[in-house]
């Protein structure tokens, strides 16, 4: 076991570059095995999620190299299966999006309800009601999905919740169906558009991504290309935050200024300078932050998945701060975290209120989930004294070389053995 220890406070600075996103690479990588060809796929995040969706896919037959850490080439011309083993399954979230795909492809697919971060209850039902529309019998009792369909034909889709994994499964699950699928209450982020470029460029015929109305025309085959994944907007705004929270000065290369909007515009409430340039964002932070209100959001609003970082630098904002998780039912377990550093919090529901104090001091926490490890290892480097952060496996699943970035920026910050 692996654990994190940071010596703060640091003030970061300097230049830090953006990896490709998490959330696309995994739906894009369960996209392959629609093509009947070889895709090559650029900016591979090097986090451990990818390692097992790759792993998934390969145990289904598909044939797959990574020429270098950035890149994965995966030729599914032929597949063996479409039951992809349950354990493998359960460790993230995005295995679902492997349903749509296999569905598309073979008519067929049986997947364990898939794992990922514990937020509350995480429902699939508008999912299942996509396939179905589309002419699929799902079963999903005992922990098990099965979809099945003898032909698929594309349906009119009405999403009851905004939801982005449903958009990109109903996207992947009508790309070789017959006839045009319209999707309605679509989701908007950043790799919902991604995954419809890339889909595109192997064969598919997608329009309207990114609004809330997408529309899918099915096409016979596709038969792979080469795609360039973007940056990942989680990421760099855990990095912009970090720059904020510890009154630093860091120019964040790699990123999209534009998905970027909803975090810049509270960054500079808080008395944070933040300018933007082509594809970087400088961030500088300043001792004196003030307390805001924020409202997580589907995009464009604020992304739930920066949501605890950015209650870790409000726990020294002047004055009282109030987030409002309006996502997911339970993601203030992290909170728990902070507070032992020193932290003013009381969260209670999908409501936090955050009340600043002088000085937060390093403890022993655990990371609780992905996010809420990133937001302790951010009060670190905010706090005075040794923060020993545990449960690293989940920040490796979605940062790459969290702490060799953090280091470059001037953190002291270390892995060690437990
Ligand atoms: C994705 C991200 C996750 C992020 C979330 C919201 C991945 C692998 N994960 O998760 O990091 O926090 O988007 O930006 O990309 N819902 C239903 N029924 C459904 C589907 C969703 O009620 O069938 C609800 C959920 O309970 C939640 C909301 O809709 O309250 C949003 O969920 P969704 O956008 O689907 O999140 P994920 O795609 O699972």
């Amino acid at each position: 076991m692996e654990k994190l220890v940071i010596t703060g406070p640091s003030r970061l600075s300097g230049e830090v570059s953006i990896s490709g996103a998490k959330n696309s690479v995994l739906a894009i990588l369960s996209g392959t095995l629609l093509v009947n060809g070889v895709c090559r796929i650029e900016n591979i995040p090097d986090i451990s999620d990818v390692d097992v969706i790759i792993d998934i896919i390969k145990s289904l037959g598909a044939k797959v190299s990574r020429p270098d850490s950035h890149s994965v080439l995966v030729d599914s011309t032929v597949i063996a299966s479409t039951a992809p083993d349950y354990e493998l399954v359960r460790r993230i979230r995005g295995s679902y999006y492997l349903i749509g795909s296999l569905l598309s492809r073979f008519h067929k697919a049986e997947i364990a309800m898939p794992g990922g971060c514990n937020f509350g209850t995480r429902p699939i039902d508008q999912h299942i009601k996509g396939f179905k529309a589309l002419g699929a019998s799902v079963d999903d009792s005992r922990g098990v999905i099965k979809a099945e369909a003898s032909h698929l034909s594309g349906a009119n889709i009405y999403l009851d919740k905004v939801s982005v994994g449903a958009t990109i499964n109903i996207m992947l699950a009508s790309c070789l169906a017959d006839g045009v699928t319209v999707i309605e209450n679509a989701a908007r982020e950043p790799h919902i558009v991604d995954m419809a470029n890339f889909l595109n460029a192997m064969g598919a015929n997608i329009r309207g991504a990114g609004t809330n109305t997408v529309k899918i025309k099915g096409v016979k085959e596709m038969r792979g290309g080469s795609y360039q994944i973007i940056p990942d907007q989680i990421e760099a705004g855990t990095f912009m935050i970090a720059a904020a929270a510890t009154g630093g000065d860091v120019l964040i290369k790699n990123v999209i200024p534009k998905h970027m909007e909803s975090l810049t515009a509270k960054l500079i409430e808080v008395g944070a300078k933040v300018t933007e340039l082509d594809d970087a964002i400088r961030v500088e932070g300043t001792d004196h932050l003030r307390a805001t209100n924020v409202l997580t959001m589907p995009y464009p609003g604020f992304p739930t998945d920066l949501q605890p970082q950015m209650v870790a630098l409000l726990t020294k904002a002047q004055g009282v701060s109030v987030m409002v998780e309006g996502v997911w039912d339970n993601r203030f377990q992290y909170t728990d975290e902070l507070i032992r550093m020193g932290a003013k919090i009381n969260a209670a529901g999908k409501m936090a209120t955050i009340e600043s104090v002088p000085e937060l001091y390093g403890a022993p926490v655990k990371a609780t989930d992905l996010r809420g490890g990133a937001a302790v290892v951010i009060a670190g480097l905010m706090a005075s004294g040794i923060t020993e952060v545990t449960n690293t496996v989940f920040i490796d699943r979605g940062y790459e070389r969290f702490e060799d970035k953090l280091r470059s920026l001037g953190a002291k910050i270390e892995r060690v053995e437990e």
